[in-house]
This record gives C-alpha cells, sequence and structure tokens, in this order.
C-alpha cells in the first residue's frame, strides 16, 4: 500500500480488506466516506462527522460508470487525486481506497442492486433512469469491502440518501447511515463538483436555486402550505433567469418520495435545474 503522509492508500480490494480486519481485531470502529473525488467543503464536512464518530475513517474516490447513463458526463467528471489525498489527509482520513474501474467491476460483471418500487424513478429518476441502480450497486459493493459501523453521505443528494436508507434497510446491512447537511457557498450556491463547469455568468445564474429555496421558506414561514402554491412561486423565479431550464421542482414525502399536496414538516422540496448545460441539484427539508 501507498501512502500519503499519515494516510494509506489502496488501490485494491484485498488491500482494504486486510487493513479493516486489522483495525477491527483491535476493536477499532470504522466509518466510511463514499466519493467520486474532485473533494470540496461537503466531502470534508463528510470525513470531519465520520472523524468525529469512528476511531477510523475510509474515503472511496472512484467516479462509478454505473451510475451515468448514455451522454451524461463521466468522461468529463473532474479528477484530482493528489489534491484529493491532500484534504482527505487533513480532514482525518485514515485510508482512502482508489480503485480502477477493473478492480471495480469484473468485465462480465452482471449483478446489480436494485430497488423495484418507482422510488428510484421519482425526482432525477425521471431523467436518469438507471442512476440509482448504478449507487446502490456500488455503495453496497463498497458495504460490502469496507464493512464499516457507519456511512456518511450528503443531504444535497437528497434522493440519493433516502434510496440509500432503504437499500440498507431491505438488504439488512447493520451499518448506520448518516445524513449530513448541505454545505453552501457565502452566496447560498450549494457546493458539488459539477460546479467547476460553470463560467462566470452561469455561476451568477446558477444563484437561482438557492434564491428559489429561501423563497419557498418564507413563503411557508407566511402560512402557505400548499404545494402547488410554493412550486408553482419558485418555478416563476426560476423561469425569470434566462440561462436557468427547470427538469424538476417538486415536493415528495421524504420517505418514500411520492409527491405530496401539502407542505408538512419532513416534506421534500427537491429541484435539478439546467443552468446552461450543467445540471445543478438542491433541496430543503419543510420544517
Ligand atoms: O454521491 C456520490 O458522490 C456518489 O453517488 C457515490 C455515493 C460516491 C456513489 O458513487
Amino acid at each position: 500500500m501507498n501512502t500519503y503522509k499519515n494516510m494509506l492508500i489502496a488501490e485494491t480490494i484485498a488491500d482494504v480488506r486486510a487493513q479493516v480486519r486489522e483495525w477491527k481485531a483491535a476493536g477499532l470502529t470504522v466509518g466510511l466516506v463514499p466519493t467520486m473525488g474532485y473533494l470540496h467543503e461537503g466531502h470534508t464536512s463528510l470525513v470531519d462527522a465520520a472523524a468525529a464518530q469512528c476511531d477510523k475513517v475510509v474515503a472511496s474516490v472512484f467516479v462509478n460508470p454505473t451510475q451515468f447513463g448514455p451522454g451524461e458526463d463521466l468522461e468529463a467528471y473532474p479528477r484530482d487525486f493528489d489534491r484529493d489525498c491532500g484534504l482527505l489527509e487533513e480532514h482525518g482520513c485514515s485510508l482512502v481506497f482508489h480503485p480502477s474501474v477493473e478492480e471495480m467491476y469484473a468485465p462480465d460483471a452482471a449483478t446489480y442492486v436494485e430497488i423495484l418500487d418507482d422510488m428510484p424513478k421519482q425526482l432525477c429518476g425521471k431523467t436518469r433512469p438507471i442512476h440509482f441502480r448504478g449507487v446502490c450497486t456500488v455503495v453496497s459493493k463498497l458495504f460490502n469491502i469496507v464493512t464499516p459501523d457507519k456511512a456518511f453521505f450528503g443531504q444535497k443528494d437528497a434522493q440519493q440518501l433516502v434510496v440509500i436508507r432503504r437499500m440498507v434497510r431491505d438488504m439488512s446491512y447493520g451499518i448506520e447511515i448518516v445524513g449530513c447537511p448541505i454545505i453552501r457557498e457565502e452566496d447560498g450556491l450549494a457546493k458539488s463538483s459539477r460546479n467547476t463547469y460553470l463560467n462566470a455568468e452561469e455561476r451568477q445564474a446558477a444563484l437561482v436555486l438557492s434564491r428559489s429555496i429561501a423563497l419557498a421558506k418564507k413563503l411557508i414561514a407566511d402560512g402557505n402550505r400548499n404545494a402547488e402554491v410554493v412550486l408553482t412561486a419558485m418555478r416563476a423565479l426560476i423561469e425569470e433567469e434566462p440561462l436557468a431550464k427547470i427538469d424538476y421542482v417538486s415536493a415528495v414525502d421524504g420517505y418514500n418520495l411520492q409527491p405530496v399536496e401539502g407542505l408538512e414538516p419532513g416534506t421534500l422540496v427537491a429541484m435539478a435545474v439546467y443552468i446552461g448545460k450543467t445540471r445543478l441539484i438542491d433541496n430543503f427539508i419543510v420544517e
């Protein structure tokens, strides 16, 4: 295994298993932070949470091909492993798992983990039909490889968090899933590796997502609990921005992702909006 300062770098499943076995034999707990790399403060907040709650933190850096559909940004997805190692080490990660595609998927791999109700087909699943099958498959493989006590995911990918919680329940993984808050830039834009695709004009236009959330929260605070009223106001605000094109702006049950008519505590209000060619997501949970 290679090292970066105090952090181990594993490229094989066997190396991860051997190290985790050693830690567990010593009675240590292990937290997993799955990532696709090109880390930002959203990711490092997950590492911080894992380091606070577990003795050892394993982060994975793997751009998972099975969760990208044809024509999506698999090849263009930003990568900078050296920079990622610096950030992970700084935030207390003990081991980074950085496998090749060949290490993760045999050439004839044909087994997937898929939730067969329509939860993964809601929201992002409408335009990304195979996405959550790929996410569940790779996360399930990472759970089997790392066998963590806890795994940490960002609330920014709200649908992913709900889908993973369901998979963990359905497949009886004895792993606690910890959801961590969205981290935003000072001006409100939710941190995302895909923000790097935005030019200066698009970066400004992208603020319309968090502005629409602020508007929705204000309408709710003023007593509006009708989902369609609030969603219509959010869509109207977003449509005023010439560079923005709405994929969806929806209010759904925070557990099964079915559309709702009333905005109750726990309702997930989520959106995907194209800014130029870049598809951005954001959300909040109604209080
Ligand atoms: O959220 C992500 O970055 C990815 O979907 C994940 C969970 C690392 C699986 O590839």
